[in-house]
């Protein structure tokens, strides 16, 4: 079955279609055609949204979701780059709920994020009972307090074979300070994984799509810049993912759907205080390729 239609009486064989589709659409003697089904369509809705006459039907798509865009929403450059340099990580936050609707408009916007393959298959866990949250910092905590001894024990055991060191163990090494100041700072009571935000979203697909890494940290960013536009911060936690993906208690205390894999972390909530200033970051590695 053909998945879509083109009506010929509003069709003025623009292309606009072709151009956007290859796969789908095609000109045959002058007169563009349609022949989306379930091997060469993955749903994008480029063809409906490019049309410049409506002229194209989707089956299998909700034709009442296409609403005509207009240019009111269209942000100035210098606005834009404003909003970028705003967005810091927060590492400190009021103990005030986030209410569910303000979840729900992040979880909305987040579905605008694209996909490889347009998946759309991201999903997020929300933690926000603070027991849960306890002991996930518990266990991500213990994980760093066991690597660094471990990592240690290896390179001394490589160095006295003469072995180089690998690069992962050289790096665990660099972080270790940073590390033993994490776990003294749990000892302490604190919360050095987490910062004692009120939810805590943990971005989790299947690994078995094209670019499970990508659509997650970008349905995260989308979600991150959102909330900077309903006076909420966040940060990215590496930490955890790091926790989760070598020390199994994480994994399993986490519950994640069957091969599910954690892909991004942030953290959410109303900062206690703002940046004020900008701040210089490094120039960006380019070579220009003639
Ligand atoms: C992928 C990623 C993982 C990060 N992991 C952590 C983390 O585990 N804990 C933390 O406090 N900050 C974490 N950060 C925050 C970075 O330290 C921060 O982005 C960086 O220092 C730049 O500061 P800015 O975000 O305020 O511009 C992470 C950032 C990114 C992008």
């Amino acid at each position: 079955m053909n998945w879509v239609s083109i009506e010929r009486d509003r069709c003025k064989e623009c292309g606009f279609c072709v151009s956007v589709c290859l796969r789908c659409f095609a000109k045959k003697n002058g007169r563009i055609e349609a022949f989306a089904n379930k091997d060469n369509c993955n749903l994008c809705g480029h063809c409906v949204s490019v049309c410049p006459t409506n002229a194209v039907i989707h089956h299998k798509m909700n034709m009442e979701a296409f609403i005509d865009l207009n240019d009111q929403g269209r942000i100035a450059q210098r606005d834009f780059i404003n909003f970028l340099q705003r967005r810091r990580s927060h590492r400190d936050f009021m103990e005030k709920e986030i209410p569910l609707e303000i979840m729900e408009a992040l979880f909305n916007a987040c579905r605008l994020a694209p996909t490889g393959s347009n998946v759309q298959n991201v999903g997020i866990l929300v933690l926000q009972d603070r027991k849960k949250i306890e002991k996930l910092i518990d266990l991500t905590v213990d994980y760093y307090r066991k690597l660094i001894p471990q990592v240690e024990k290896r390179v001394e055991k490589l160095k006295m074979e003469g072995k180089p060191i690998p690069l992962d163990l050289k790096w665990t090494l660099k972080r270790k300070g940073g590390l033993k100041l994490l776990v003294e700072k749990r000892t302490a009571g604190g919360d050095p994984i987490f910062h004692r935000a009120p939810a805590i979203l943990i971005f989790h697909s299947t690994p078995y799509t094209s670019v499970p890494k990508d659509n997650c940290v970008i349905a995260a960013h989308t979600l991150a810049l959102t909330a900077m536009t309903m006076g909420l911060e966040t940060c990215y936690i590496g930490l955890f993912e790091g926790a989760f993906r070598n020390y199994r208690p994480v994994a399993k205390a986490l519950n994640l759907p069957a091969d599910h894999e954690v892909f991004s972390v942030l953290v959410l909530g109303y900062p206690k205080f703002k940046f004020l200033r900008t701040v210089e970051r490094k120039p960006l590695k380019v070579k220009w390729v003639h």
